[in-house]
């Protein structure tokens, strides 16, 4: 397959400027290999005020995830010419505050993590695996990495959101399987599923099922929601 010409049509924001708000359109040649990010890498080029983000470029930090073509996805993973359409439509998530362009403000999606909740934990390798001779232990980061999809796909809009949920249950199902910290397991656990029975919990779930679509990682949230709502029913 060779370079293909495409339209990109880019939201521009910036807030107290009436005359933004709009979609900017560029036509590009796109090679096959060219993701989303690499566009507006370079369309930052030509126009330096593009305001986006992103760090990884492989799908590790979370950071470049917005909506292409009216769906959730990290930029940086999504191949231009595998979207199935000439004109790729670029705008930032939805449900968090609009800083500029397609840059959103994460305040309001880390606030709904409780804040006891370290960002930095101990590996939740399970305590019997026992690694291949050459690694000196197992080591693995959350599934989770914290891009929002889930919680702009979502169409409930007075709730914790799918991720922080998904992150309730791991909590809950580690510990529960964890010998690490016997003591506190009864109560952590009861205020684990006093937060998921919240009035913005787990009840609040209309099972559209869209965050386990759209999740990059496989973290599958709504099956966690699931899991927490069988366990409040006992
Ligand atoms: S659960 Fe998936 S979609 Fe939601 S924030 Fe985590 S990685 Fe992103
Ligand atoms: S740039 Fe890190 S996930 Fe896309």
């Amino acid at each position: 397959m060779s370079a293909r010409i495409f339209t990109f049509r880019i939201f521009r924001y910036r807030p107290g400027n009436s005359e933004s708000g709009r979609f900017e359109e560029a036509k590009l040649s796109v090679k096959p290999s060219t993701t989303v990010l690499d566009v507006l890498e370079e369309l930052r080029g030509k126009d330096p005020t593009l305001l986006y983000r992103h760090s990884c470029h492989h799908g590790s930090c979370g950071t470049c995830a917005c909506r292409i073509n009216g769906s959730e996805r990290l930029a940086c993973l999504t191949r231009v010419h595998d979207l199935g359409t000439t004109v790729v439509t670029v705008e930032p998530l939805r449900k968090l505050g609009k800083l500029g362009d397609l840059l959103v403000d994460w305040t309001d999606f880390f606030l709904e993590y409780p804040a006891e909740w370290q960002t930095l934990r101990h590996s939740e390798a399970h305590p019997e695996a026992r690694p291949p001779q050459e690694l000196s232990g197992y080591s693995r980061l959350e599934n989770c990495i914290e891009c929002g999809a889930c919680v702009s796909a979502c169409p409930v809009e007075d709730f914790f959101g799918p991720a922080v949920l998904a992150a309730l249950n791991r909590e809950r199902y580690n510990r529960e399987r964890s010998d690490q910290e016997p003591g506190d397991t009864p109560e952590r656990e009861r205020s684990l599923l006093e937060m998921a029975a919240h009035e913005r919990g787990v009840e609040n779930c209309r099972r559209a099922l869209e965050c386990s679509r759209v999740c990059p990682t496989a973290v599958y949230p709504a099956r966690h929601i699931e899991e927490l709502r069988k366990k409040l029913k006992g």
